[in-house]
């Protein structure tokens, strides 16, 4: 396995890129250390493929360098890069048997018999396809010619990497949750280095000790599901991790604090003094989690001091009762905040006036979507 390194790696489809636009990857510098398990996460057209096939060797990037283990490897073929990779859809010989299929890759590459046997065994096991080994893989299910080609990309053990591309998107929700706990105990058993596509935020926080979250072109954040959820680096992560995401919405700086439409919130002197040093339109963000909703008549107890408790008075909307909690969605000035509020407390739902504490130690602040506080 291998720690694979990109050097000012950049990617354009087209000849002479202009703008940072005309790139399917923007100019980036990253460390994928050896034997992690990587999720690489985002919508759909943001660069991922594009970023797996740089690494396999399938695209050669228009800029910047691949190494290997310290080694350049920029112009290798993908069969001199050694990497197995798995698509979205499977990739299997129908004519041939599960059990050759299988044991494709490893004959490939010249690997005794009794090895190969041992090794398409063992792999069978983990897939649970023993039994299917002498089926033709014609006759299979689609969901089984997908775990066949999971199966190849494990088969070998000498492989620099192993890069999923959402190999999991035509097996069903169950056989999904078995084969991802599969993958997440064998990459604990052979510390291979793991970089799997999805645009599944579950998939990826279940699956990786690191997400790599991109969005047009661009690596946004890399961190672990707390640095995402907690200290999302730009406001694309608050938004796109969790359910629902991130409450984003643009403020003003005003006196001791930030201001919604016409009110105000304080904030601490630290976080108003970087605030001030910001160039960049503000944004504040928190999560659902962590807004707190005060109605009726704990709303009287708010008000008197509602610009020093960071809150703002808004118009409930809707409330949803979602079984361990209540999903309230509010708005204020025309923006709509959402908040996740545990499921005994009394909220109106018919138009009533609530306040929302929208600055708390877990509130952050982003300048032109970056987060700065
Ligand atoms: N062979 C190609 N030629 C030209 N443009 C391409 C090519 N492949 C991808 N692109 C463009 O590059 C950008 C990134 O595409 P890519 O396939 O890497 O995204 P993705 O994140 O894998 O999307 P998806 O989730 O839909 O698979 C997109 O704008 C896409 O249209
Ligand atoms: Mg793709």
């Amino acid at each position: 396995m291998a720690r694979i390194e990109f050097q000012q790696l950049a990617h354009a489809y087209g000849p002479n890129p202009a703008t940072l636009d005309d790139y399917a990857l923007q100019p980036m510098s990253m460390v994928w250390e050896d034997g992690g398990a990587y999720a690489l996460l985002g919508p759909s057209g943001c660069g991922k493929s594009t970023l797996l096939n740089i690494v396999s060797g399938l695209v050669t990037p228009s800029e910047g360098r691949v190494l290997f283990d310290g080694r350049d490897i920029t112009g290798l073929s993908p069969r001199e890069r050694n990497i197995a990779q798995v698509f979205q859809f499977p990739v299997i010989y129908d004519t041939m048997s599960v059990f050759d299929n299988l044991a494709f890759p490893l004959r490939n590459r010249k690997v005794p018999a009794r090895e190969v046997k041992q090794r398409v065994h063992e792999v069978a096991e983990i897939l649970d396809m023993t039994r299917e080994l002498p089926r033709k893989a014609s006759n299979l299910s689609a969901d089984a010619k997908q775990k066949i080609s999971l199966g190849r990309g494990l088969v070998r053990k000498d492989v620099a990497a192993i890069l999923f591309d959402e190999p999991l998107t035509v097996i069903d929700p169950h056989m999904k949750w078995i084969l991802r706990r599969q993958l997440k105990k064998i990459h604990q058993q052979l510390k291979l280095t793991l970089i799997y596509v999805t645009h599944d935020q579950v998939e990826a926080l279940t699956f990786a000790d690191e997400v790599v979250v991109m969005t047009n072109g661009r690596v946004v954040q890399k961190g672990g599901p707390d640095a995402l959820f907690l200290r999302p680096d730009h406001a694309f992560v608050g938004y796109f991790i969790g359910s629902p995401g991130m409450n984003l919405c643009p403020v003003e700086l005003n006196g001791h604090g930030v201001k919604i439409g016409t009110q105000q919130m304080q904030v601490d002197p630290r976080t108003l003094e970087t605030l001030r040093h910001a160039s960049g339109a503000l944004k504040l963000g928190i999560r659902p989690e962590f807004v707190s909703v005060a109605s009726g008549e704990q709303a009287g107890a708010v008000q008197a001091g509602a610009v020093q408790t960071g809150a703002v008075q808004a118009r409930v909307l809707r409330v949803q009762q979602l079984g361990n909690y209540q999903l309230v969605t509010a708005q204020c000035d025309g923006h709509v905040f959402r908040a996740k509020v545990e499921p005994h407390q009394r909220i109106d739902a018919n138009d009533a006036t609530v306040w929302l504490k929208l600055v708390t130690p877990q509130t952050v602040f982003f300048s032109n979507d970056e987060r700065i506080a």
